[in-house]
């Protein structure tokens, strides 16, 4: 025990995953998701270590060491992966905390797997912690690893910090085994949220659920004091900057510019494939606006980049089916040879890539019906060093709350998502500089760094804290 590190950060991926390149040769290759591109530098810079899954089943490699990070597999069996990880983290929960977008499955065997599978991961940070060193517990595939881990390590620090929404309690209710969820998380000193509201959901639901009595920020509990707060996570603005500004980047963006053709102007959409991110919703306005002339091909064009994701999920596999269709029916109705409105890409890119996307677009679309922070739309403003280009931006998002300068939008409603489109659009030059400027000032102003020191400082003393 007494050797281990004194920072140690837990979450169901590790950073990297191992994959197989195209000549058999194993790699490593940056694992999805804005939890690991927030966390990532974080972890860089820490000198600790990374407990996480390794991405593919029945892989047993041990620790190693990888782009200056400590990793700390911890190996999932191909069952453990369809129980723990595709049943109830990603069919249970994951649908569930984003308002029943999808309708949750609820399965015993699912919820045993998931608690033998976080008492792995808690035994795991157990094992790698040094004596009182601060663990830091991420997201809904381990709500029970802050209790097990307590119990294993009272002398340990705990946090945990939820990455997706926190449902309102009447969803939360429908869990089973709800109140032992609850109590997972009350076994970290600070619970962290995307949101204020979050956070008060919580502590109201221990008052419900569990008799206790929350008060202000936090909640007594076993003789501790666990507080409950929010820390809207944000992206390595430094990092994205440096992209932007790098030559062959921009080099890049000019030459999709070319390829899309330069007279079209480019709405852009990237998000993982996901029944959350209102993929299909967004193509459909676009379909409309085609349809009603508002638009014509020669004049816009979308790139939607789909990142594979969860692809055996039933759901995901349906949305995909979904989504292609639509896109092969807009561009066969209103394509034409050399040109189609819609380029759809499932596909993964790199930062690189992306950023290249970022810089030659005129309106980038992030309309989930329901994203706990939402970290696309803080790296297209980082990117935009040209103080140009609009967004249109979900009220549902977590980063809503911050970019009250996008053009924001009911993502529900298809003829609100046509409005914001056309308002995008068509809004005067200097009004999009205005509000990319004031987007921009919020997003250098809380990056990801200053997130992490305001969660770690609170956690090491919630009241110095506090201001
Ligand atoms: C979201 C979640 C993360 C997750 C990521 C990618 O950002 O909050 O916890 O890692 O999606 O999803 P995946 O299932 O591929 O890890």
């Amino acid at each position: 025990m007494g050797d281990g590190y004194s920072f140690v950060v837990v979450a169901n991926r590790l950073p990297v995953d191992r994959t197989t390149g195209e000549d058999g040769e194993q790699q490593w290759t940056r694992s999805p998701g804005g939890l690991v591109s927030a966390l990532a530098p974080i972890a860089r810079t820490s000198g600790g270590a990374w407990v996480g899954w390794i991405g593919a089943p029945d892989d047993d490699t041990g620790p190693q060491e990888v782009d200056g990070i400590q990793l700390r597999p911890v190996p999932l069996s191909a069952q453990d992966v369809d129980r723990y990880y595709e049943g109830q983290s990603n069919s249970t929960i994951w649908p569930l905390f984003h308002d029943l977008v999808e309708p949750p499955v609820h399965r015993r065997e699912w919820r045993q797997a998931y608690e033998a599978v976080n008492r792995r991961f808690a035994e795991a940070a157990a094992e790698v912690a040094a004596d009182g060193a601060t663990v830091w517990v991420h997201d809904y595939q381990l709500l029970l690893v802050p209790a097990m881990l307590r119990s294993l390590r009272p002398d340990l620090r705990i946090g945990f910090f939820l990455h997706i929404p926190f449902p309102p309690v009447e969803l939360f209710m429908q869990l089973p085994r709800r109140a032992e969820l609850l109590r997972g998380l009350l076994g970290a000193d600070l619970v962290g949220f995307q949101r204020p509201l979050a956070a008060q959901n919580f502590l109201q639901l221990t008052g419900s659920l569990l008799g206790l009595q929350p008060h202000d920020d936090r909640v007594g509990y076993e003789g501790r004091t666990v507080v409950a707060r929010a820390f809207p996570i944000s992206i390595d603005v430094a990092e994205i900057d440096r992209l932007a500004a790098d030559p062959a980047v921009q080099w890049e963006s000019d030459r999709l510019r070319a390829d899309l053709g330069d007279n079209r102007r480019l709405l852009l959409g990237v998000d993982r494939l996901d029944y959350t991110k209102g993929i299909e919703q967004r193509i459909e306005a676009f379909g409309e606006l085609l349809a009603e002339g508002a638009v014509s091909n020669d004049e816009v064009v979308l790139v939607q980049v789909a990142t594979p994701s969860r692809i055996r999920v039933a759901q995901y596999q349906q949305l995909r089916e979904r989504v292609e269709r639509e896109v092969g029916r807009i561009n066969g109705e209103y394509g034409a040879v050399g040109r189609v409105p819609v380029h759809y890409l499932f596909q993964s890119r790199t930062p690189e890539e992306l950023v290249a996307l970022y810089l030659a677009t005129d309106v980038m679309l992030v309309t989930p019906l329901r994203d706990g922070m939402n970290l696309v739309a803080k790296e297209f403003v980082a990117a935009r060093r040209d103080e140009l280009g609009a967004m249109v931006l979900s009220e549902f998002t977590g980063a809503a709350a911050e970019l009250e300068d996008a053009f924001l939008v009911n993502p529900h409603d298809v003829e609100d998502l046509k409005r914001a489109m056309l308002a995008a659009l068509d809004a005067p030059p200097d009004d999009r500089t205005v509000r990319m400027r004031r987007m921009r000032s919020r997003v250098h102003g809380h990056d990801v760094d200053r997130w992490a020191r305001q969660f770690l400082d609170a956690l090491d003393d919630p009241d110095r804290a506090k201001d």
